[in-house]
């Protein structure tokens, strides 16, 4: 599994990615261009035999990162994939002088939580009904 920062030709891929996943984001091809290209922002991707198979989308200013968006396809879920998408973002944010990480997901989606706990991720909020006026949204967070 080969992981590099995204270009802007990956944006298809990605949107294809997202839009098979209804937890995700779903930014849209035009999104994710957008994204890739935005200076504070840093968008990795999980590649195998040239074939994108999940995306991680992060900000990071002034040592705070949050993490916006990230996606494995389907097929390839329960691989280790989103873990080492997640590890190699904390890295990389570490070396540029990241000191948090903060994320909110969805209370019901129990695999992210479950990534984002087996990542060193902690509960740190709530915000009530925060999806579509119905889903609370757990803000996770850790220090780097
Ligand atoms: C969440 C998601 C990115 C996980 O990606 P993944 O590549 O399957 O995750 P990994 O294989 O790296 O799993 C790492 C850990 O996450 C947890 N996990 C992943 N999928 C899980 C599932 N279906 N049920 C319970 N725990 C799960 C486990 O703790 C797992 O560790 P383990 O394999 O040692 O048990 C993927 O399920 C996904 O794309 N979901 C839809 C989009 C989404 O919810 N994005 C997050 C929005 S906040």
């Amino acid at each position: 599994m080969k992981l590099r920062p995204a270009v802007a030709l990956d944006a298809p891929r990605l949107a294809q990615i997202e839009a098979a996943q209804p937890m995700s984001a779903h930014w849209g091809e035009k999104g994710l261009a957008g994204e890739i290209i935005h200076p504070f922002a840093q968008v990795w991707c999980a590649e195998e035999n040239g074939e994108i198979l999940g995306f991680l989308a992060l900000r990071l200013a002034a040592g705070f990162c949050e993490i916006l968006n990230l996606a494995v396809c389907p097929q390839a879920c329960r691989r280790g994939i989103g873990f080492l998408l997640l590890s190699r973002a904390f890295a990389e944010v570490r070396a540029r002088g990241g000191q948090t990480v903060t994320l909110e997901v969805n209370v019901r989606n129990i695999p992210a939580i479950s990534l984002y706990q087996k990542a060193g991720l902690k509960e740190t909020g709530r915000r009530e009904k925060f999806y579509n006026d119905t889903d609370d949204a757990l803000i996770m967070g850790a220090e780097l």
